[in-house]
């Protein structure tokens, strides 16, 4: 009885809430609850045609992703020197940051993102463009929770130095040490590393682009997090390039910084937790994209215009051990989980192919 009536009143008092809401009609026709959010809509709608190839998750969306992270990670909270997080910065003072080794392969997208950037002309920051232009791009990959996004941000001033930027390379203290120092606990980085679930390198083995980290670089799915705990057998090409380890799959690539937070004992079990746990991994990712979004920022100042985000794709799918490979294996490197049971997927042994370059 008492359950009833506080739903009873629960139900009433989010009708009336969705009553006083006063929504804008933008002049493209959409509504906004904040009118501030209408300049919004069609740079959306212009970045799904013609920067994401209507709005596939494919080369253009992953460079984004992966451009938002290079520039927000420019932060620090013990050193104002190491820049002022989610700026602009890699995109204003390209000059200097495009020539850190961290950030190589950047310029392809800053290629892509700058004739949108130079027609806006400043009728919104750089900063927010970048930042948007990752959450869009999310949308168009299978499985993510739909992003939210704050707008307002400032531009940098002055560029972030080297070494913001973690490496393949780097050792699990040292990544762990610069993340934190931005302020993303262990929990935070593995979440946020499930954006490795979308992704590929071009730059690592100098003869081969597209590379991807596990086999369906255009769904946000687990298979990232199982891929990386199987025993590494092969290389995509000859091998032998710094940030590299063997993968299981011909054709994929795997980092060796992925492989070393799968097996080191602080990450490991945040690692497996991924698997098979399609509703985890993207709401822990959901949550520490939102921080990386702002990092720098003052929050306060910031309109939540989420709304423009479109809806995510939908995820149907069932995660699977790749053909010919089973729990015998896994690396297992969680000392207090089993790893999950689950299906090999049928037929023959396969190889991953690249991701179409754009
Ligand atoms: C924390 C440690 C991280 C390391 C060491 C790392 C390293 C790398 C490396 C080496 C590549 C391949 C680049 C290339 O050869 O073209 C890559 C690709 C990528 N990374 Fe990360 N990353 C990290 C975190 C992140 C985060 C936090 C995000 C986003 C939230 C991210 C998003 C991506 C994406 C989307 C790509 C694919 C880019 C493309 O296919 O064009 N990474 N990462
Ligand atoms: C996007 O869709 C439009 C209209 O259907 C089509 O003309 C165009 O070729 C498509 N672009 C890509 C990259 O698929
Ligand atoms: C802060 O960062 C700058 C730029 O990397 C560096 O030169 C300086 O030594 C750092 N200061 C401290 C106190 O670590
Ligand atoms: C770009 O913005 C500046 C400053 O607001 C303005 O003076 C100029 O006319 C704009 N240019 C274009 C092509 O819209």
């Amino acid at each position: 009885m008492a359950f009833t009536a506080l739903a009873l009143f629960a139900a009433l008092a989010t009708v009336s809430n969705a009553a006083l809401t006063r929504r804008v009609t933008c002049p493209d026709g959409n509504t906004a609850t904040n009118a501030a959010c209408c300049v919004l809509f069609p740079i959306v709608s212009n970045l799904q045609t013609n920067l994401f190839d209507n709005g596939t998750c494919g080369d253009g969306a992953h460079a984004a992703l992966r451009m938002s992270f290079h520039d927000a990670i420019g932060f620090s909270n013990t050193n104002s020197s190491l820049g002022t997080g989610a700026d602009g910065s890699i995109f204003i003072f390209q000059d200097i940051e495009l020539g850190f080794h961290a950030n190589i392969g950047i310029d392809d997208a800053v290629n892509q993102e700058s004739p949108f950037i130079l027609a806006l002309n400043g009728s919104i920051s750089t900063a927010d463009f970048i930042q948007l232009a990752a959450a869009v791009s999310l949308t168009n990959c299978p499985g993510t929770v739909r992003p939210t996004f704050m707008f307002g941000r400032k531009d940098a001033t002055f560029p972030a130095p080297d070494l913001t930027v973690p490496e393949p390379f780097d050792t699990v203290d040292s990544i762990l040490a610069r993340m934190g120092d931005a302020g993303f606990s262990p929990a935070e980085v593995v979440a946020l590393l499930a954006s490795h679930s979308i992704a590929g390198a071009d730059n690592i083995d100098p003869n081969l682009a597209g590379l991807p980290f596990d086999s369906t670089p255009s769904t946000f799915d687990t298979q990232f997090f199982i891929e990386t705990q199987l025993r590494g057998t092969t290389f995509p090409g000859t091998g032998g390039n710094q940030g590299e380890v063997e993968a299981p799959l011909k054709g994929e690539l795997r980092l060796q910084s992925d492989s070393e937070l799968a097996r080191d004992s602080r990450t490991a079990c945040l690692w497996q937790a991924n698997v098979n746990n399609q509703a985890h991994m993207a709401q822990s990712f959901q949550s520490a994209f939102a921080k990386m979004q702002v990092l720098g920022q003052d929050t306060s100042q910031l309109i939540d215009c989420s709304e423009v985000i479109p809806i995510s794709k939908p995820f149907t799918g069932q995660a699977m051990f790749p053909a010919g490979l089973t729990k015998s294996d896994v690396e297992q490197a969680c000392a207090s989980t089993p790893f999950p049971t689950l299906p090999t997927a049928p037929g023959p042994v396969t190889s991953v192919a690249a991701i179409p370059q754009s």
